[in-house]
């Protein structure tokens, strides 16, 4: 053993003594060898596994492949399991609890011996939770994403997770479905291990992690049941301990260069609105300065290249087999949309790593030259006096002839306030009208669920109206679609103008011009704010308490503000 050997172990396993004595004892009830304390490398393996997480549940075998290649590469793996988020089953939504689990994975990776950790994420929320608890921690780290499912399969059809529930949904409303029939499509969707394989947020933020440089090339793409995915992990393993030796850090990878990269290739994929809000946190958490404007300016320049749902029609599967996001990465770094220096995970910059990426299918991956979407046709960035800190619109998942549109609002209070008259004949509303749902923020629904893109009402989908437009505080999942400004920043729980929109009121949404307006004075808005109760709070105490009492809005990514920002992985004073 190695008294002392420079890494933040040696201050447990190299002591001497009774402290000593009680670190490594304990650890050899698991059987190891005195050899794992001889001063070698101690690589954490946060797995966000569970069974009640379904997208993740595939985690523990691919910590077993990270684990493989850390003995290889000299170091000392040890799995600790950190709060698994599950999109689907998850009430009021997982978003409440994603800043849990960054403040938890934090904490876990600073009180105890590790010199690395490998992060073992997955479903939507388990990808930024983990990058920015490392991002806190500052410790070196490498990111493995559980990989998307096999793509669904129906009626001889592709179909994608998320995406089909949502067109099943309205199949389903109209009468051109029955409930039977939904009931065997749900069981041809979702039929692998897996996060959802559509561009939804999962796998935006597989693809953010590797943008970004924190998991190797091609680590988004793999399916999760490809062998490749846990080739990957275990390589992954191997480079965690390069990392620790070399020092390289988080703080070193994500930088201001590496969010650019991040946020031209979310444009590139036409990925999950969800990414700006996620990488807002992140960057906040390193002390990068981004703004949401960023991600307007930045991504003008950008076609969409790939073909996959909501947007097109391809799923990751078929993305993987064409090239992944390396032959993405390339064409971006061929026109000068990269840069290319930004240091990875690998110990190469961003271009070196993607140089020689083929691209095997133009029908998935388009190039620069003939894009899947021309360029600008990303996530745009509104302002105006209904959202005066900002709004965003997927102009990709929007129709045309709406991006440009005024209409009468048509307000509800919540999700559930909308439903309760959708269905009915004579609700008063057409293809013009504005749906306005609010009190879906950070603070009001509590935990900004994606609720935005509430279903059309049952009227205007026998009609065949397809989309109409919404306007709403929340989020929206990545594999949906439709004309919907999301994000409206102050949220209405905090007394934002949304809070002082009424039914009848109208509303001039113009994305060309970024604009967003209420088209009501500012003397009548003041005698309607004059009379606006704030809500009552969600909770008296726990979680959901400390979590409205000091979340941040959605332009400053919705993390706790106490948790802005990082605190280093110094060694904790001695335990015994
Ligand atoms: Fe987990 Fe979609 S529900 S990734």
């Amino acid at each position: 053993m190695t008294a002392n050997s420079g890494l933040r172990s040696a201050q447990w396993f190299g002591e001497t003594g009774r402290s000593g004595m009680v670190y490594r004892s304990w650890m050899r009830s698991q059987g190891f060898t005195p050899e794992v304390f001889d001063g070698r490398p101690v690589i954490g393996i946060a797995t966000t596994w569970s069974e009640l997480a379904p997208c993740n549940v595939h985690l523990h075998r691919v910590a077993e492949s990270v684990k493989r290649g850390v003995w290889q590469a000299g170091g000392f793996p040890l799995e600790f399991p950190a709060m698994a988020l599950g999109e689907t089953l998850m009430r009021p939504t997982a978003m409440l609890y994603r800043n849990l689990l960054a403040m938890e994975a934090e904490e876990l990776m600073r009180a105890n011996p590790l010199d690395g950790v490998v992060l073992l994420s997955g479903c939507d929320k388990t990808t930024p939770g983990l990058l920015m608890a490392a991002a806190s921690v500052d410790l070196p780290a490498v990111m493995v994403t559980g990989g998307p499912m096999l793509s669904g399969k129906y009626q001889g059809t592709d179909v994608g997770s998320g995406t089909a529930v949502w067109r099943w949904e309205e199949e389903l409303r109209s009468g051109r479905m029955t409930q039977e029939e939904c009931a065997f499509a749900e069981g041809c969707m979702a039929r692998s291990n897996g996060h959802c394989m559509t561009m939804g947020t999962a796998s935006t933020m597989a693809s953010m992690a590797e943008a970004l440089g924190m998991q190797l090339p091609y680590s988004a793409t793999w399916p999760a049941v490809d062998a490749r995915r846990f080739e990957t992990a275990q390589r992954a393993g191997q480079v965690i301990v390069g990392l620790v030796r070399d020092d390289l850090r988080p703080s070193a990878i994500m930088t201001r260069a590496a969010f650019e990269n991040a946020i031209r290739v979310n444009a590139a994929i036409g990925g999950s609105t969800n990414a700006v809000i996620h990488l807002l946190a992140l960057a906040g958490r390193l002390g990068v300065p981004l703004s949401l404007d960023d991600f307007d300016t930045l991504a003008r320049d950008v076609p969409t290249l790939v073909n996959l749902q909501p947007s097109g029609e391809y799923l990751m599967e078929d993305f993987c087999y064409a090239g992944g996001l390396p032959a993405v990465m390339r064409e971006l770094d061929e026109a000068g949309l990269l840069n290319g220096d930004a240091i990875t995970v690998t110990g190469s910059g961003a271009g070196a790593n993607v140089a020689a990426a083929p691209c095997w299918n133009r029908e998935v991956i388009k190039s620069l030259a003939e894009p899947f979407q021309p360029a600008g046709t990303g996530t745009a960035v509104l302002r105006g006096n209904l959202a005066p800190d900002g709004a965003v619109i997927k102009q990709s998942a929007s129709s045309p002839h709406l991006l440009q549109h005024r209409g009468q609002a048509l307000v509800f209070d919540s999700p559930s306030a909308y439903y309760a008259v959708a269905d009915d004949p004579d609700l008063d509303v057409d293809e013009n009208t504005v749906i306005v749902v609010r009190y879906c923020g950070p603070r009001g629904y509590p935990g900004m669920p994606e609720v935005s893109n509430v279903a059309l009402p049952k009227k205007l989908l026998l009609r065949g109206i397809r989309d109409i437009v919404r306007i709403c505080d929340g989020r929206m999942s990545g594999t949906a679609y439709g004309t919907v400004v999301l994000h409206v920043t102050p949220e209405a729980a905090t007394g934002g103008p949304l809070a002082l929109v009424r039914t009848g009121d109208w509303i001039h949404l113009d994305v060309p011009a970024r604009s967003l307006t209420l088209e009501v004075g500012d003397e009548e808005l003041a005698r309607r704010r004059a009379g606006w109760q704030p809500p009552a709070p969600h909770a008296s105490r726990g979680w959901t308490r400390l979590y409205t009492e000091h979340v941040l809005q959605a332009d400053s990514g919705a993390d706790l503000d106490f948790l802005v920002g990082a605190s280093g992985h110094e060694v904790p004073r001695d335990s015994h």
